[in-house]
């Protein structure tokens, strides 16, 4: 590319450094510190790996001008790559399942980037297609999000600093979900350095509770637990596990949604009914920190905006 150093940069500068908002639960007494991922500017929290692979890659001379990024995701990832792929000068193909949210695919086509459904369970089946199709055309760059160690490095050197950095006292709990695993792995790396006896908890639908021994199942929860346990999270270490009911997670994106005003996706609702849960164990003044992932527009089509009236 001719200007890749400076094309789309001031779009990629606007990626990170999102605020923190403490949210006080008044009938539980009980405050939850959420990063505003959703406010990056694709609208998730995947705009952070999109941005550090595509440096990356740019900067070991691995994209050129023919090449075309390719990547299996559940949606978010693929909106950011889609974007920044438009702002810097790439193509994109995004291969998904028929069963991510109508909204996320016209977002992707709405960036120019080209979509190849599958219509089997689980992410499995998109990654060998796109293995496949790398392996016919050399000029398919692959990101690997879920085996792609900078996925985890960027949130360990980046978010959990920023968190650590925007919270009023040490972080005494954190908890997310995992898709590809990546935040959860880096933030926990990240927050150990900053305070050892910080306690790590992975959420996860109840309803697909890998992590804690069970079968996968379908579950509502969109951009998480895809049905394996990622690479990325095999060897951490977890001080616990919380399981959350697809119907709780609604119900408390509902209550983020009404009550603080925060137009955020299921996934931020179910980190913060699991943030709440453990805020709940532990004293009032105790600082338990997770991410809001993304905004709820791209899924005005599922069940989420069901009975929204
Ligand atoms: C909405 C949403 N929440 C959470 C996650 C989990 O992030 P990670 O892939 O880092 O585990 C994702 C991942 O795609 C997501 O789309």
């Amino acid at each position: 590319m001719s200007n890749s150093t400076t094309r789309g940069q001031q779009l990629i500068d606007l990626i990170g450094k999102t605020p923190i908002l403490p949210l006080y639960f008044s009938d539980v007494d009980r405050t939850v510190w959420c990063k505003c991922e959703f406010l990056n500017p694709s609208g998730s929290i995947k705009d952070r790996l999109a941005k550090t692979i595509i440096m990356d890659a740019e900067a070991k001379g691995l994209l050129h001008r023919d090449s075309i990024l390719l990547e299996c995701t559940s949606g978010n990832t693929g909106i950011s790559f889609a974007m920044l792929g438009a702002s810097r000068g790439y193509r994109v193909t995004i291969v998904m399942s028929v069963r991510a949210s109508y909204e996320r695919r016209c977002i992707i086509e709405s960036f120019g980037a080209e979509l190849i459904l599958f219509d089997k369970p689980g992410y499995q089946h998109g990654i060998q297609i796109t293995q496949q199709m790398q392996a016919e055309n050399p000029n398919y760059f692959l990101p690997r999000q879920f085996e792609n160690p900078l996925n985890a490095l960027d949130h360990e050197h980046e978010t959990a600093v920023e968190l650590v950095a925007g919270c009023p006292a040490p972080i005494d709990a954190f908890v997310t979900g995992y898709g590809t695993g990546g935040t959860l792995a880096g933030c926990s790396r990240g927050l150990r350095q900053a305070n050892p006896n910080v306690k790590i908890y992975a959420m996860e639908p109840a309803e697909a509770a890998l992590l804690s021994g069970e079968e996968a199942c379908c579950h509502w929860i969109e951009g998480i637990a895809g049905g394996f346990v990622p690479p990325l999270i095999r060897d951490i270490q977890l001080d616990g596990k919380i399981k959350v009911p697809s119907e709780q997670a609604m119900r408390m994106t509902k209550r983020l949604n009404r009550e603080f005003g925060l137009l955020v996706g299921t996934s931020s609702g179910a980190n913060v009914h699991a943030a709440l849960e453990i805020a709940r164990s532990l004293p009032p003044s105790a600082t338990v920190a997770t991410f809001l992932c993304d905004r709820a527009e791209r899924y005005f089509s599922t069940r989420l905006f069901e009975s929204s009236k």
